[in-house]
């Protein structure tokens, strides 16, 4: 399964996510940022490329970052785009995050494959439930996830995918374990939108 990650709007969540999800169903990780995660399981693209190249595609699966610019949409996200079973759009609540996602929606739904977005990095459940809204009454129904504010990215950029693969409920990092539990179950809403289990 090829999992996109995008978005016109940066700083959303993008890369921390499917990073993480990369971690999760152990697949391979690929993104056109420029300055990416510090990890040996990261393939950086570079900006010049258009396309992505096959052979890291001939994987089972793959998670694609690839943050789609403002002015000029890099062709790469068309590629990607193309190549993918499901498209997610993270976003924070505020309305540019939201116009911003918005307008990637529009953009990526001519591809006609499956799109969540996920309302990210928020702690207030009404700023929640207003973006929900906001999203739905320019988009119509479509499947809305949610990740709260977490330190969980940066114990695993910290101590790594082991540390994600193998946390236990160790003294002190009970919150975290039962965060993980809930980034596992949006991770697993993406496998089932992209035809998986
Ligand atoms: N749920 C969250 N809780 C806490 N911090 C978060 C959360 N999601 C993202 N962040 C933080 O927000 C920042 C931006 O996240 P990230 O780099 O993943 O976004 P991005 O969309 O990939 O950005 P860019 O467009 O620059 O590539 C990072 O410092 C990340 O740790
Ligand atoms: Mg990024």
């Amino acid at each position: 399964m090829i999992i996109l990650f995008t978005s016109f709007k940066g700083g959303v969540g993008k890369s921390s996510l499917a990073f993480n999800l990369a971690t999760y169903i152990n697949s391979i990780y690929i993104t056109n940022d420029i300055i990416a995660i510090d990890d040996k399981a990261v393939i950086q693209i570079e900006p010049k490329k258009k396309r992505i190249p096959i052979q890291l595609l001939s994987e089972t699966n793959a998670v694609l970052d690839f943050g789609a610019m403002s002015t000029q949409v890099d062709p790469k996200v068309s590629h990607a785009l193309s190549i993918c079973d499901v498209v997610i759009i993270p976003t924070m609540t505020d309305a540019r995050s939201l116009q911003a996602t918005i307008d990637t929606v529009n953009l990526v739904k001519a591809a006609n494959k499956p799109i969540a977005i996920i309302i990210n990095n928020f702690t207030n459940q009404k700023k929640f439930n207003q973006a929900a809204q906001r999203l739905i009454n320019a988009l119509g129904h479509l499947p809305i996830l949610s990740i709260r504010s977490t330190t969980l990215f940066e114990r695993v950029s910290r101590d790594g995918q082991d540390w994600l693969q193998n946390i236990h409920n160790d003294h002190g990092e009970h919150q975290l374990n039962k965060t993980r539990v809930a980034h596992e179950a949006v991770y697993n809403a993406i496998l089932k939108l992209g035809g998986g289990e």
